[in-house]
Protein backbone atom coordinates (compact mmCIF):
# COMPACT_ATOMS: atom_id res chain seq x y z
CA UNK A 1 0.00 0.00 0.00
CA UNK A 2 1.05 3.63 -0.76
CA UNK A 3 1.58 6.19 2.35
CA UNK A 4 0.87 9.51 2.00
CA UNK A 5 4.66 10.49 1.95
CA UNK A 6 4.93 7.83 -0.90
CA UNK A 7 2.49 9.13 -2.97
CA UNK A 8 4.20 13.14 -2.51
CA UNK A 9 7.66 11.81 -3.42
CA UNK A 10 5.70 9.91 -6.52
CA UNK A 11 3.97 13.51 -7.51
CA UNK A 12 7.08 15.77 -6.78
CA UNK A 13 8.92 13.22 -9.12
CA UNK A 14 6.37 13.47 -12.04
CA UNK A 15 7.09 17.00 -11.55
CA UNK A 16 10.56 17.58 -11.69
CA UNK A 17 10.51 14.43 -14.55
CA UNK A 18 8.10 16.51 -16.28
CA UNK A 19 9.85 20.08 -15.87
CA UNK A 20 13.59 18.38 -16.84
CA UNK A 21 11.52 16.40 -20.04
CA UNK A 22 10.33 19.91 -20.89
CA UNK A 23 13.36 21.70 -20.85
CA UNK A 24 15.24 19.35 -22.23
CA UNK A 25 12.87 18.52 -24.89
CA UNK A 26 14.05 22.25 -26.57
CA UNK A 27 16.55 22.80 -28.84
CA UNK A 28 15.90 26.32 -29.68
CA UNK A 29 19.40 27.68 -30.29
CA UNK A 30 19.87 27.83 -33.96
CA UNK A 31 23.43 26.24 -34.22
CA UNK A 32 25.45 26.65 -37.51
CA UNK A 33 26.80 23.22 -38.49
CA UNK A 34 24.21 21.66 -35.98
CA UNK A 35 20.34 20.37 -36.18
CA UNK A 36 18.06 23.14 -37.00
CA UNK A 37 16.12 23.98 -33.91
CA UNK A 38 12.97 23.14 -32.86
CA UNK A 39 10.89 21.22 -30.27
CA UNK A 40 10.28 17.72 -29.83
CA UNK A 41 7.03 17.89 -27.94
CA UNK A 42 6.10 14.82 -26.26
CA UNK A 43 7.24 10.97 -26.21
CA UNK A 44 5.97 8.90 -28.89
CA UNK A 45 3.45 11.59 -29.93
CA UNK A 46 5.45 14.43 -30.79
CA UNK A 47 3.88 17.62 -32.02
CA UNK A 48 1.59 14.97 -34.15
CA UNK A 49 -1.34 16.49 -32.74
CA UNK A 50 -0.78 20.09 -33.59
CA UNK A 51 0.41 19.37 -36.76
CA UNK A 52 -2.91 17.39 -37.68
CA UNK A 53 -4.84 20.40 -36.02
CA UNK A 54 -7.77 21.67 -38.55
CA UNK A 55 -6.60 25.07 -39.32
CA UNK A 56 -8.08 27.64 -42.52
CA UNK A 57 -6.53 26.02 -45.41
CA UNK A 58 -6.07 29.65 -46.43
CA UNK A 59 -3.80 30.04 -43.72
CA UNK A 60 -0.47 28.03 -42.60
CA UNK A 61 -1.88 27.09 -39.49
CA UNK A 62 -1.25 27.82 -35.37
CA UNK A 63 1.91 24.47 -35.88
CA UNK A 64 3.33 26.28 -38.53
CA UNK A 65 2.58 29.84 -37.69
CA UNK A 66 3.85 29.24 -33.77
CA UNK A 67 7.02 27.23 -35.01
CA UNK A 68 8.08 29.65 -37.58
CA UNK A 69 7.98 32.87 -35.43
CA UNK A 70 10.01 30.51 -32.68
CA UNK A 71 12.63 28.82 -34.81
CA UNK A 72 12.24 30.48 -38.06
CA UNK A 73 11.85 28.56 -41.43
CA UNK A 74 13.77 25.46 -41.03
CA UNK A 75 12.97 23.49 -38.14
CA UNK A 76 12.70 20.49 -36.19
CA UNK A 77 10.27 18.47 -34.58
CA UNK A 78 8.61 15.14 -33.54
CA UNK A 79 5.74 14.27 -35.87
CA UNK A 80 4.57 10.54 -36.40
CA UNK A 81 6.82 9.53 -33.71
CA UNK A 82 9.80 9.83 -35.84
CA UNK A 83 11.97 13.20 -36.10
CA UNK A 84 10.95 15.56 -38.85
CA UNK A 85 12.80 18.87 -39.93
CA UNK A 86 10.15 20.99 -41.85
CA UNK A 87 10.97 23.56 -44.30
CA UNK A 88 8.90 26.67 -45.64
CA UNK A 89 12.19 27.58 -47.13
CA UNK A 90 11.80 27.78 -50.76
CA UNK A 91 15.36 27.23 -51.58
CA UNK A 92 15.18 23.98 -49.55
CA UNK A 93 12.17 22.96 -51.10
CA UNK A 94 13.81 23.09 -54.64
CA UNK A 95 17.00 21.54 -53.18
CA UNK A 96 15.00 18.50 -52.09
CA UNK A 97 13.26 18.32 -55.29
CA UNK A 98 16.25 18.29 -57.21
CA UNK A 99 18.08 15.88 -55.25
CA UNK A 100 14.54 13.62 -54.29
CA UNK A 101 15.46 10.19 -55.63
CA UNK A 102 19.23 10.41 -55.11
CA UNK A 103 19.24 11.83 -51.45
CA UNK A 104 15.77 10.89 -50.39
CA UNK A 105 13.62 8.29 -50.05
CA UNK A 106 9.19 8.08 -49.11
CA UNK A 107 8.37 8.88 -46.17
CA UNK A 108 4.82 9.12 -45.68
CA UNK A 109 2.71 7.93 -42.63
CA UNK A 110 2.43 3.70 -42.15
CA UNK A 111 -1.40 4.32 -43.04
CA UNK A 112 -0.75 5.76 -46.60
CA UNK A 113 1.18 2.92 -47.06
CA UNK A 114 -0.85 0.23 -45.95
CA UNK A 115 -3.93 1.09 -47.62
CA UNK A 116 -2.60 2.93 -50.59
CA UNK A 117 -0.38 0.18 -51.43
CA UNK A 118 3.15 -0.32 -51.22
CA UNK A 119 3.46 -0.77 -55.27
CA UNK A 120 1.76 2.33 -55.65
CA UNK A 121 3.97 4.81 -57.21
CA UNK A 122 4.42 6.89 -53.90
CA UNK A 123 6.41 4.28 -52.26
CA UNK A 124 8.22 3.22 -55.40
CA UNK A 125 12.67 4.04 -55.68
CA UNK A 126 14.66 3.96 -58.92
CA UNK A 127 14.20 2.17 -61.64
CA UNK A 128 10.37 0.95 -60.23
CA UNK A 129 9.60 4.50 -59.98
CA UNK A 130 11.28 5.64 -63.24
CA UNK A 131 8.99 2.87 -65.30
CA UNK A 132 5.30 3.35 -63.48
CA UNK A 133 5.89 7.46 -64.14
CA UNK A 134 6.57 6.62 -67.83
CA UNK A 135 3.85 4.58 -67.95
CA UNK A 136 1.32 6.87 -66.37
CA UNK A 137 3.28 10.16 -68.24
CA UNK A 138 2.65 8.81 -71.74
CA UNK A 139 -1.18 7.79 -70.63
CA UNK A 140 -1.67 11.43 -69.74
CA UNK A 141 -0.26 12.78 -72.69
CA UNK A 142 -1.42 15.64 -74.22
CA UNK A 143 -2.39 14.20 -77.17
CA UNK A 144 -4.87 12.32 -75.21
CA UNK A 145 -5.49 15.48 -72.88
CA UNK A 146 -6.45 17.27 -76.31
CA UNK A 147 -8.36 14.42 -78.15
CA UNK A 148 -10.30 12.46 -75.30
CA UNK A 149 -10.08 13.86 -71.90
CA UNK A 150 -11.35 17.51 -72.58
CA UNK A 151 -14.37 15.52 -74.14
CA UNK A 152 -15.42 13.68 -71.01
CA UNK A 153 -14.89 16.99 -69.26
CA UNK A 154 -17.34 18.48 -71.19
CA UNK A 155 -19.76 15.69 -71.10
CA UNK A 156 -19.35 15.17 -67.49
CA UNK A 157 -19.49 19.02 -66.60
CA UNK A 158 -22.77 18.68 -68.68
CA UNK A 159 -24.04 15.80 -67.02
CA UNK A 160 -23.33 16.86 -63.24
CA UNK A 161 -25.24 20.17 -63.98
CA UNK A 162 -28.43 18.59 -66.19
CA UNK A 163 -29.55 17.46 -62.34
CA UNK A 164 -29.54 20.64 -60.88
CA UNK A 165 -32.87 22.48 -60.76
CA UNK A 166 -33.26 25.71 -61.01
CA UNK A 167 -32.81 28.39 -57.90
CA UNK A 168 -32.49 25.43 -55.01
CA UNK A 169 -30.17 23.65 -52.94
CA UNK A 170 -29.52 21.11 -55.62
CA UNK A 171 -29.21 16.99 -55.14
CA UNK A 172 -31.43 15.12 -53.93
CA UNK A 173 -30.93 13.34 -50.52
CA UNK A 174 -29.32 9.97 -51.90
CA UNK A 175 -26.72 11.76 -53.30
CA UNK A 176 -25.84 14.09 -50.06
CA UNK A 177 -25.88 10.58 -48.40
CA UNK A 178 -23.49 9.60 -51.21
CA UNK A 179 -21.15 12.65 -51.15
CA UNK A 180 -21.44 12.84 -47.31
CA UNK A 181 -19.02 9.58 -46.92
CA UNK A 182 -16.60 11.66 -48.54
CA UNK A 183 -16.81 14.27 -46.00
CA UNK A 184 -14.74 15.16 -42.04
CA UNK A 185 -17.04 14.07 -39.10
CA UNK A 186 -18.03 17.68 -38.49
CA UNK A 187 -20.13 17.82 -41.76
CA UNK A 188 -22.16 15.09 -40.71
CA UNK A 189 -23.78 17.33 -38.47
CA UNK A 190 -25.16 19.40 -41.50
CA UNK A 191 -27.31 17.07 -43.07
CA UNK A 192 -28.84 19.74 -44.93
CA UNK A 193 -25.71 22.22 -46.08
CA UNK A 194 -24.03 19.20 -46.94
CA UNK A 195 -26.87 18.31 -49.53
CA UNK A 196 -25.06 21.11 -52.07
CA UNK A 197 -24.17 21.50 -55.66
CA UNK A 198 -20.93 21.89 -54.78
CA UNK A 199 -19.96 18.22 -53.91
CA UNK A 200 -21.68 17.36 -56.58
CA UNK A 201 -18.52 17.93 -58.38
CA UNK A 202 -17.01 15.71 -56.74
CA UNK A 203 -18.41 12.91 -58.80
CA UNK A 204 -17.18 15.30 -61.49
CA UNK A 205 -13.97 14.35 -61.21
CA UNK A 206 -14.07 10.84 -60.30
CA UNK A 207 -16.51 10.19 -63.01
CA UNK A 208 -13.71 11.53 -65.31
CA UNK A 209 -10.92 9.23 -64.03
CA UNK A 210 -13.11 6.04 -63.75
CA UNK A 211 -14.44 6.54 -67.22
CA UNK A 212 -10.28 6.96 -68.13
CA UNK A 213 -8.84 3.92 -66.01
CA UNK A 214 -11.69 1.44 -66.13
CA UNK A 215 -14.16 2.68 -69.14
CA UNK A 216 -16.53 2.86 -66.46
CA UNK A 217 -19.61 5.98 -67.67
CA UNK A 218 -21.86 7.76 -65.16
CA UNK A 219 -24.62 5.80 -65.67
CA UNK A 220 -23.42 2.62 -64.46
CA UNK A 221 -24.76 1.14 -61.33
CA UNK A 222 -21.32 -0.06 -60.27
CA UNK A 223 -20.27 3.29 -59.77
CA UNK A 224 -22.24 4.24 -56.54
CA UNK A 225 -20.43 1.21 -55.29
CA UNK A 226 -17.29 2.41 -56.23
CA UNK A 227 -17.79 5.74 -54.79
CA UNK A 228 -19.05 4.77 -51.44
CA UNK A 229 -16.23 1.99 -51.13
CA UNK A 230 -13.41 4.98 -52.33
CA UNK A 231 -14.68 7.37 -49.92
CA UNK A 232 -14.14 5.20 -47.07
CA UNK A 233 -10.76 4.23 -48.58
CA UNK A 234 -9.20 7.87 -48.87
CA UNK A 235 -10.38 8.75 -45.21
CA UNK A 236 -8.01 5.69 -43.86
CA UNK A 237 -5.31 6.85 -45.90
CA UNK A 238 -4.14 9.64 -43.04
CA UNK A 239 -5.48 7.91 -39.71
CA UNK A 240 -3.85 6.48 -36.77
CA UNK A 241 -2.85 2.74 -37.65
CA UNK A 242 -5.00 0.89 -34.97
CA UNK A 243 -6.35 -2.12 -36.77
CA UNK A 244 -9.27 -2.69 -34.81
CA UNK A 245 -13.29 -3.20 -35.96
CA UNK A 246 -15.08 0.60 -37.02
CA UNK A 247 -11.83 3.23 -36.64
CA UNK A 248 -11.02 4.78 -39.89
CA UNK A 249 -7.98 2.80 -40.43
CA UNK A 250 -9.59 -0.65 -40.10
CA UNK A 251 -12.52 0.58 -42.59
CA UNK A 252 -10.01 1.74 -44.71
CA UNK A 253 -7.92 -1.32 -45.13
CA UNK A 254 -11.64 -3.11 -45.73
CA UNK A 255 -12.56 -0.74 -48.54
CA UNK A 256 -9.08 -1.01 -50.34
CA UNK A 257 -9.51 -4.72 -50.29
CA UNK A 258 -13.52 -4.15 -51.69
CA UNK A 259 -11.98 -1.98 -54.24
CA UNK A 260 -8.85 -4.02 -55.37
CA UNK A 261 -11.20 -7.17 -55.58
CA UNK A 262 -13.33 -5.11 -58.54
CA UNK A 263 -9.96 -4.40 -60.40
CA UNK A 264 -8.72 -7.83 -60.19
CA UNK A 265 -12.00 -9.31 -61.73
CA UNK A 266 -11.72 -6.64 -64.34
CA UNK A 267 -8.18 -7.54 -65.26
CA UNK A 268 -8.28 -11.03 -64.82
CA UNK A 269 -11.53 -10.71 -66.98
CA UNK A 270 -9.85 -8.57 -69.85
CA UNK A 271 -6.41 -10.75 -69.61
CA UNK A 272 -8.78 -14.45 -70.46
CA UNK A 273 -10.68 -12.52 -72.92
CA UNK A 274 -7.56 -11.65 -74.59
CA UNK A 275 -5.10 -14.52 -74.81
CA UNK A 276 -3.36 -11.86 -72.47
CA UNK A 277 -3.17 -8.99 -74.69
CA UNK A 278 -6.36 -7.18 -75.43
CA UNK A 279 -8.87 -8.92 -77.68
CA UNK A 280 -12.58 -8.47 -77.46
CA UNK A 281 -12.41 -7.03 -73.94
CA UNK A 282 -9.75 -4.23 -75.33
CA UNK A 283 -10.28 -0.97 -74.08
CA UNK A 284 -8.60 2.04 -74.38
CA UNK A 285 -8.32 3.11 -70.97
CA UNK A 286 -5.52 3.17 -68.41
CA UNK A 287 -5.75 -0.39 -67.06
CA UNK A 288 -5.86 -1.83 -70.39
CA UNK A 289 -3.25 0.10 -71.74
CA UNK A 290 -0.89 -1.35 -68.87
CA UNK A 291 -2.06 -4.73 -69.26
CA UNK A 292 -0.92 -4.15 -72.90
CA UNK A 293 1.96 -2.83 -72.09
CA UNK A 294 4.08 -3.99 -68.86
CA UNK A 295 4.18 -6.88 -67.29
CA UNK A 296 2.98 -6.10 -64.08
CA UNK A 297 1.61 -8.47 -61.68
CA UNK A 298 -2.37 -7.96 -60.35
CA UNK A 299 -1.08 -6.31 -56.93
CA UNK A 300 1.18 -3.66 -58.84
CA UNK A 301 -1.93 -2.60 -61.42
CA UNK A 302 -4.04 -2.76 -58.20
CA UNK A 303 -1.82 -0.29 -56.23
CA UNK A 304 -1.09 1.55 -59.33
CA UNK A 305 -5.28 2.47 -60.33
CA UNK A 306 -6.24 3.35 -56.66
CA UNK A 307 -3.62 5.42 -56.41
CA UNK A 308 -3.86 7.24 -59.72
CA UNK A 309 -7.74 7.49 -58.64
CA UNK A 310 -6.51 9.09 -55.60
CA UNK A 311 -3.91 11.39 -56.60
CA UNK A 312 -6.57 12.62 -59.31
CA UNK A 313 -9.55 12.83 -57.98
CA UNK A 314 -9.62 14.29 -54.49
CA UNK A 315 -7.16 17.25 -55.28
CA UNK A 316 -9.10 18.38 -58.52
CA UNK A 317 -12.06 17.80 -56.93
CA UNK A 318 -11.73 20.14 -53.83
CA UNK A 319 -9.63 22.73 -56.14
CA UNK A 320 -12.65 23.22 -57.92
CA UNK A 321 -14.68 23.49 -54.31
CA UNK A 322 -11.88 25.90 -53.32
CA UNK A 323 -12.90 28.02 -56.90
CA UNK A 324 -16.35 28.05 -56.32
CA UNK A 325 -15.34 29.19 -53.12
CA UNK A 326 -13.16 31.98 -53.54
CA UNK A 327 -14.78 33.41 -56.50
CA UNK A 328 -18.21 33.87 -54.36
CA UNK A 329 -16.37 36.27 -52.46
CA UNK A 330 -14.65 38.10 -55.74
CA UNK A 331 -17.69 39.38 -58.36
CA UNK A 332 -15.06 41.40 -60.26
CA UNK A 333 -13.08 38.39 -61.14
CA UNK A 334 -16.59 36.35 -62.09
CA UNK A 335 -17.54 39.40 -64.72
CA UNK A 336 -13.84 38.96 -66.16
CA UNK A 337 -14.06 35.76 -66.35
CA UNK A 338 -17.94 36.18 -68.35
CA UNK A 339 -16.15 38.25 -70.56
CA UNK A 340 -13.05 36.12 -71.19
CA UNK A 341 -15.59 33.22 -71.67
CA UNK A 342 -18.01 35.01 -74.21
CA UNK A 343 -14.62 36.01 -76.10
CA UNK A 344 -14.45 32.40 -76.62
CA UNK A 345 -17.61 32.00 -78.25
CA UNK A 346 -17.84 34.44 -80.13
CA UNK A 347 -14.47 33.94 -82.01
CA UNK A 348 -15.45 30.01 -81.95
CA UNK A 349 -18.87 30.71 -83.47
CA UNK A 350 -17.35 32.80 -86.38
CA UNK A 351 -15.15 29.89 -87.21
CA UNK A 352 -18.23 27.70 -87.18
CA UNK A 353 -16.87 25.76 -84.17
CA UNK A 354 -18.70 24.67 -81.07
CA UNK A 355 -17.03 22.88 -78.68
CA UNK A 356 -14.13 23.68 -76.81
CA UNK A 357 -11.04 23.41 -77.76
CA UNK A 358 -7.19 22.39 -75.85
CA UNK A 359 -6.34 25.82 -77.86
CA UNK A 360 -9.35 27.58 -76.62
CA UNK A 361 -8.46 26.46 -73.10
CA UNK A 362 -4.69 27.45 -73.43
CA UNK A 363 -5.36 31.02 -74.60
CA UNK A 364 -7.42 31.60 -71.60
CA UNK A 365 -5.42 33.80 -69.57
CA UNK A 366 -7.54 35.19 -67.21
CA UNK A 367 -9.07 31.91 -66.21
CA UNK A 368 -5.45 30.60 -65.64
CA UNK A 369 -4.62 33.02 -63.47
CA UNK A 370 -7.64 32.39 -61.40
CA UNK A 371 -6.73 28.72 -61.52
CA UNK A 372 -3.17 29.45 -60.60
CA UNK A 373 -4.71 31.94 -57.53
CA UNK A 374 -6.65 29.31 -56.29
CA UNK A 375 -3.82 26.73 -55.89
CA UNK A 376 -2.02 29.20 -54.36
CA UNK A 377 -4.39 30.08 -51.51
CA UNK A 378 -6.17 27.01 -51.36
CA UNK A 379 -3.30 24.53 -50.79
CA UNK A 380 -4.67 21.41 -51.60
CA UNK A 381 -1.39 19.58 -51.12
CA UNK A 382 -0.30 21.63 -48.53
CA UNK A 383 2.86 19.50 -47.44
CA UNK A 384 4.77 16.60 -48.85
CA UNK A 385 7.06 13.61 -46.75
CA UNK A 386 10.30 12.33 -47.36
CA UNK A 387 12.73 10.53 -45.50
CA UNK A 388 16.58 11.30 -46.00
CA UNK A 389 18.90 8.58 -47.36
CA UNK A 390 22.00 10.49 -46.84
CA UNK A 391 23.12 13.79 -43.87
CA UNK A 392 21.79 17.04 -46.20
CA UNK A 393 24.12 20.25 -44.75
CA UNK A 394 22.01 23.58 -46.05
CA UNK A 395 23.07 26.75 -44.99
CA UNK A 396 25.16 25.69 -41.92
CA UNK A 397 22.28 23.13 -40.86
CA UNK A 398 22.30 19.36 -40.97
CA UNK A 399 19.89 17.12 -40.75
CA UNK A 400 20.88 13.64 -40.42
CA UNK A 401 20.13 10.79 -42.67
CA UNK A 402 17.32 8.96 -41.04
CA UNK A 403 15.41 11.89 -40.62
CA UNK A 404 12.09 12.82 -41.60
CA UNK A 405 11.52 16.31 -44.27
CA UNK A 406 8.72 17.82 -44.45
CA UNK A 407 8.64 20.26 -47.34
CA UNK A 408 5.58 22.63 -46.86
CA UNK A 409 4.43 24.46 -49.32
CA UNK A 410 1.03 26.49 -48.04
CA UNK A 411 4.12 28.27 -45.62
CA UNK A 412 6.09 29.42 -48.89
CA UNK A 413 2.37 30.39 -51.02
CA UNK A 414 1.25 32.04 -47.57
CA UNK A 415 4.82 33.79 -47.33
CA UNK A 416 4.19 37.89 -47.34
CA UNK A 417 7.97 38.50 -48.82
CA UNK A 418 6.63 36.50 -51.60
CA UNK A 419 2.71 37.30 -52.18
CA UNK A 420 1.98 40.70 -51.49
CA UNK A 421 -1.07 40.36 -49.50
CA UNK A 422 -1.14 36.18 -49.54
CA UNK A 423 -4.35 35.96 -47.88
CA UNK A 424 -6.43 38.11 -50.22
CA UNK A 425 -7.70 36.05 -53.38
CA UNK A 426 -6.21 38.11 -56.09
CA UNK A 427 -6.48 36.42 -59.73
CA UNK A 428 -4.56 39.60 -61.41
CA UNK A 429 -1.07 39.47 -59.71
CA UNK A 430 -0.85 36.33 -62.16
CA UNK A 431 -0.98 38.94 -64.94
CA UNK A 432 1.70 40.66 -66.82
CA UNK A 433 0.37 44.29 -67.12
CA UNK A 434 -3.45 44.33 -68.07
CA UNK A 435 -4.91 40.70 -69.55
CA UNK A 436 -2.19 40.27 -71.82
CA UNK A 437 -0.08 37.33 -70.58
CA UNK A 438 0.85 35.12 -67.41
CA UNK A 439 3.78 36.00 -65.27
CA UNK A 440 5.95 33.33 -64.10
CA UNK A 441 6.84 33.01 -61.27
CA UNK A 442 10.09 30.97 -59.71
CA UNK A 443 9.53 27.21 -59.56
CA UNK A 444 10.07 27.05 -55.98
CA UNK A 445 7.61 29.72 -54.76
CA UNK A 446 4.84 28.00 -56.17
CA UNK A 447 5.09 24.58 -55.78
CA UNK A 448 1.14 22.95 -56.15
CA UNK A 449 1.82 20.43 -58.15
CA UNK A 450 5.22 19.64 -56.35
CA UNK A 451 8.66 19.01 -58.65
CA UNK A 452 11.60 17.30 -59.39
CA UNK A 453 11.21 13.63 -59.98
CA UNK A 454 8.19 12.88 -58.81
CA UNK A 455 6.53 16.11 -60.56
CA UNK A 456 2.08 15.98 -60.78
CA UNK A 457 1.66 14.33 -64.19
CA UNK A 458 -1.62 15.14 -64.00
CA UNK A 459 -1.37 18.85 -63.37
CA UNK A 460 -2.35 19.58 -66.95
CA UNK A 461 -5.74 17.60 -66.54
CA UNK A 462 -6.23 19.36 -62.89
CA UNK A 463 -5.98 22.34 -64.76
CA UNK A 464 -8.13 21.88 -67.72
CA UNK A 465 -10.93 19.87 -65.33
CA UNK A 466 -10.81 23.44 -63.47
CA UNK A 467 -11.04 25.29 -66.20
CA UNK A 468 -14.06 23.57 -68.35
CA UNK A 469 -15.68 23.23 -64.94
CA UNK A 470 -15.77 26.71 -64.70
CA UNK A 471 -16.75 27.73 -68.53
CA UNK A 472 -19.75 25.40 -68.17
CA UNK A 473 -21.01 27.04 -64.11
CA UNK A 474 -20.01 30.64 -65.14
CA UNK A 475 -21.80 30.51 -68.65
CA UNK A 476 -24.74 29.03 -67.32
CA UNK A 477 -25.30 29.71 -63.84
CA UNK A 478 -25.76 32.37 -61.31
CA UNK A 479 -24.43 31.25 -57.69
CA UNK A 480 -24.27 31.94 -54.51
CA UNK A 481 -23.05 30.18 -51.19
CA UNK A 482 -26.34 29.80 -49.29
CA UNK A 483 -24.38 29.12 -46.02
CA UNK A 484 -21.62 30.73 -44.58
CA UNK A 485 -18.58 28.30 -44.79
CA UNK A 486 -14.87 27.95 -45.10
CA UNK A 487 -11.94 25.98 -45.99
CA UNK A 488 -10.21 23.22 -43.60
CA UNK A 489 -7.15 21.39 -43.66
CA UNK A 490 -7.39 18.50 -41.91
CA UNK A 491 -5.24 17.49 -43.55
CA UNK A 492 -7.28 17.42 -47.04
CA UNK A 493 -9.16 20.20 -47.91
CA UNK A 494 -12.70 19.91 -46.48
CA UNK A 495 -15.88 22.60 -46.06
CA UNK A 496 -17.94 22.16 -42.47
CA UNK A 497 -20.98 22.70 -43.99
CA UNK A 498 -19.93 21.08 -47.91
CA UNK A 499 -20.19 24.83 -48.89
CA UNK A 500 -23.76 24.86 -49.89
CA UNK A 501 -24.57 27.00 -52.84
CA UNK A 502 -27.62 27.82 -54.38
CA UNK A 503 -27.71 28.02 -58.45
CA UNK A 504 -29.70 29.79 -60.66
CA UNK A 505 -29.63 28.67 -64.84
CA UNK A 506 -29.13 31.82 -66.93
CA UNK A 507 -31.01 31.86 -69.87
CA UNK A 508 -28.68 32.60 -72.92
C1 LIG B 1 -5.41 20.26 -58.33
C2 LIG B 1 -5.09 19.01 -58.58
C3 LIG B 1 -3.81 18.34 -58.21
C4 LIG B 1 -2.84 18.71 -57.31
C5 LIG B 1 -2.82 19.96 -56.42
C6 LIG B 1 -1.82 17.70 -57.34
C7 LIG B 1 -0.66 17.75 -56.59
C8 LIG B 1 0.33 16.77 -56.63
C9 LIG B 1 1.59 16.85 -55.91
C10 LIG B 1 2.01 17.99 -54.99
C11 LIG B 1 2.29 15.73 -56.20
C12 LIG B 1 3.70 15.39 -55.73
C13 LIG B 1 3.68 14.45 -54.56
C14 LIG B 1 5.07 14.15 -54.05
O1 LIG B 1 6.04 14.82 -54.42
O2 LIG B 1 5.18 13.24 -53.23
C15 LIG B 1 1.47 14.93 -57.08
C16 LIG B 1 1.82 13.68 -57.54
C17 LIG B 1 1.02 12.90 -58.35
N1 LIG B 1 -0.14 13.30 -58.97
FE1 LIG B 1 -1.09 15.06 -58.72
N2 LIG B 1 -2.17 16.73 -58.24
C18 LIG B 1 -3.37 17.08 -58.80
C19 LIG B 1 -4.07 16.38 -59.77
C20 LIG B 1 -3.67 15.19 -60.34
C21 LIG B 1 -4.35 14.51 -61.42
C22 LIG B 1 -5.58 15.04 -62.16
C23 LIG B 1 -3.67 13.33 -61.64
C24 LIG B 1 -3.92 12.24 -62.66
C25 LIG B 1 -4.68 12.34 -63.70
C26 LIG B 1 -2.58 13.28 -60.69
C27 LIG B 1 -1.69 12.24 -60.57
C28 LIG B 1 -0.59 12.25 -59.75
C29 LIG B 1 0.31 11.11 -59.59
C30 LIG B 1 0.17 9.75 -60.27
C31 LIG B 1 1.32 11.52 -58.71
C32 LIG B 1 2.50 10.71 -58.20
C33 LIG B 1 3.74 11.06 -58.98
C34 LIG B 1 5.00 10.40 -58.44
O3 LIG B 1 5.08 10.06 -57.26
O4 LIG B 1 5.93 10.23 -59.26
N3 LIG B 1 -2.60 14.43 -59.94
N4 LIG B 1 0.30 15.59 -57.35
Amino acid sequence: MFTMEALLVLIAASIIFLLVFQASRRNSKPKPGNIPPGDMGWPIVGETLMFLKPSLSTTVGDFMEQHMARFGKIFLSNLFGRPIVVSAEPELNRFMFKNDTKMFEPGWPKSFSDIAGKSSISFLVGDALKHMRSNIVEFLSTERIRNLFLQDMEYMASFVMSSWKDDTLISSLDEATKVNNHVTQVRYRHEKASNSPCFENFQFSFYIMVKNILSIEPEDPLIERLLKEYNTFTRGLVSFPLKIPGTRYWKGLKSRRILLEILYQETEERRIASGDKGGSKKKDDFLGWVIRNTDYSLEKIGDMMLHTLFAAHDTSSRAICLMIYFLDNCPKAIAELKEEFAGVITSKQQSGGSKLTYEDYKSMNFTQSVISETLRLGNIVSHIQRKLSTDIHFKGFLIPKGYHFVAHFSAVHLDPELFEDPQRFDPWRWLIGSSCGLKKRSSSEFMPFGGGARYCPGAEIARLEMAVFLHHLVRNYDWAVAEPDCPMTAPFVDFYKGLPIRVRRLTN
